[in-house]
């Protein structure tokens, strides 16, 4: 079966879905997204996805796309029969003349796209996974969720070429963020994770685990780590809309804690999975 894509306005087969050459996000990363997960056929956290790409765009002085988007992401969950996966939103500046200045009055374009993926049962989250630190080299506005991920693909290879997994970005000698993902350490029951700024996009996952987290009475601190840190801690993981809560057991090649996902992230994945589960719409 064909996938259906959205695009501005339209639900096509895959291979008529087209966009110009002139597009600002082909041609400047002019552009924001979103990735949504995908549970029983329902959106986890739609709400917070929609209010994030809103502050986007706003930050960049972007046009709202039109259209319903909840009702657009049902429609295409539904068109592509996904009952676990994700869906894909992109909005861009949108056509104009190649001007680095930003064209007036120039519709966005909006497309979107489902992903099938099993979520819940990845080997991945039984096994742990093992990271890699690398330089943070990406601009200093990764609080926009822009479509500039090069650098996060370069990192992803570089990770790929050490035999691990994924990297953790390091700048000032603490580490910022994942490649796409938000990095938290666990010692002595404490969940640390880096605070809000700048310097990391702020995670719809991880506002659902700490709110989780804090609801269960665990103790969360809300300050950047160190790489010796994160190797010397108990416990490390990292969150996204696509990986929920993943263990890491390997930091820059030193074992985490005992080398197998600990407690803290076991009861954490369970309970982000089960209350998104309950309010997914
Ligand atoms: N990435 N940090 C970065 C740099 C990210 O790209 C992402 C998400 C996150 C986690 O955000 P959230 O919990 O809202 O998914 C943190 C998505 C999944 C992606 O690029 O595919």
């Amino acid at each position: 079966m064909s996938r259906t894509v959205y695009v501005n306005g339209e639900f096509l087969p895959e291979d008529q879905a087209k966009v110009s050459v002139f597009d600002r996000g082909f041609l400047f990363a002019d552009a924001v997204y979103e990735v949504t997960s995908v549970l029983d056929g329902k959106l986890i956290d739609f709400d917070g996805h929609e209010r994030r790409l809103a502050r986007s765009l706003g930050e960049l002085d972007m046009a709202a796309p039109e259209g319903d988007l909840l009702a657009i992401h049902r429609e295409l969950v539904a068109r592509n029969e996904i009952t676990e996966g994700l869906v894909y939103l992109q909005v861009t500046r949108g056509v104009a003349d190649r001007d680095f200045a930003y064209p007036k009055d120039t519709p966005s374009t909006l497309v979107m796209f489902t992903q099938a993926k099993g979520l819940i049962d990845s080997p991945a989250a039984q096994t742990g996974i093992k990271v890699i630190a690398i330089d943070d080299l990406r601009w200093g506005r990764r609080d926009i969720k822009t479509v500039q991920l090069l650098y996060p693909s370069m990192g992803k290879m570089m990770a790929k070429a050490a035999g691990v997994d994924d990297a953790w970005m390091v700048e000032d000698g603490l580490v910022t963020e994942g490649t796409s993902n938000n990095a938290y350490i666990v010692k002595g029951g404490k969940i640390i994770t880096r605070q809000l700024g700048n310097d990391i996009l702020a995670g719809i996952t991880r506002a659902a685990i700490l709110k989780m987290a804090q609801e269960a009475q665990m103790v969360v601190e809300e300050r950047a780590f160190s790489i010796a840190e994160a190797q010397a801690a108990d416990e490390a993981f990292f969150t996204s809309a696509s990986a929920f809560v993943m263990p890491v057991v390997e930091v820059d090649g030193a074992t985490v804690g005992n080398g197998k996902p600990g407690p803290v992230t076991r009861r954490l994945r369970e309970i982000y999975i089960d209350e998104s589960r309950n309010v997914a719409i």
